[in-house]
């Protein structure tokens, strides 16, 4: 899969460790930034990433930020992005499997390094349901219009 990727100035370590991941897991990434780590607003990472993934240039994408919380509110203001914050596996499975969620966030002040690496990998194995899930998916799609 194309994995679209993205963050804010407390992530970046993070996030070179999970892209180096994804990699491994045989994945192709695009970075979307930061690579710095001078404060930058998080935002424009989310918007950045929603696009990508919104647009069909990546399948799904990561978010990272402190919390995970204000990139994925960002994330979730582009038509079609189902984004949450994942900080444990149980939520990253799910949220493919109920939500089809398009992008997950995690905070890189929530979560370490391995456990990342373990909620990005239930995520991207994780397949959605459909049936009843698609019903409640489509109510939320139908709110974008
Ligand atoms: C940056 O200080 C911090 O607010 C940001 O990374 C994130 O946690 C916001 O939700």
């Amino acid at each position: 899969m194309k994995i679209a990727i993205g963050n804010d100035h407390t992530a970046t370590n993070l996030k070179k460790e999970i892209m180096e991941y994804v990699k491994s897991l045989g994945h192709e990434v695009i970075n979307f930034g930061t690579d710095e780590y001078e404060s930058c607003h998080y935002p424009e990472y989310g918007k950045k990433v929603g696009q990508a993934v919104a647009a069909g240039e990546a399948d799904c994408g990561i978010l990272i930020c402190g919390t995970g919380v204000g990139i994925s509110l960002a994330a979730n203001k582009v038509k079609g992005i189902r984004c949450g914050v994942c900080s444990d596996t149980t939520t990253a499975h799910l949220i493919k499997e109920h939500n089809n969620a398009n992008i997950i966030a995690f905070g890189a002040r929530i979560v370490g390094v391995e456990k990342a690496k373990d909620i990005v990998k239930a995520y991207l194995e994780a397949e959605f349901m459909g049936g009843r899930h698609q019903v409640r998916v489509d109510m939320i799609s139908k709110m974008e219009e």
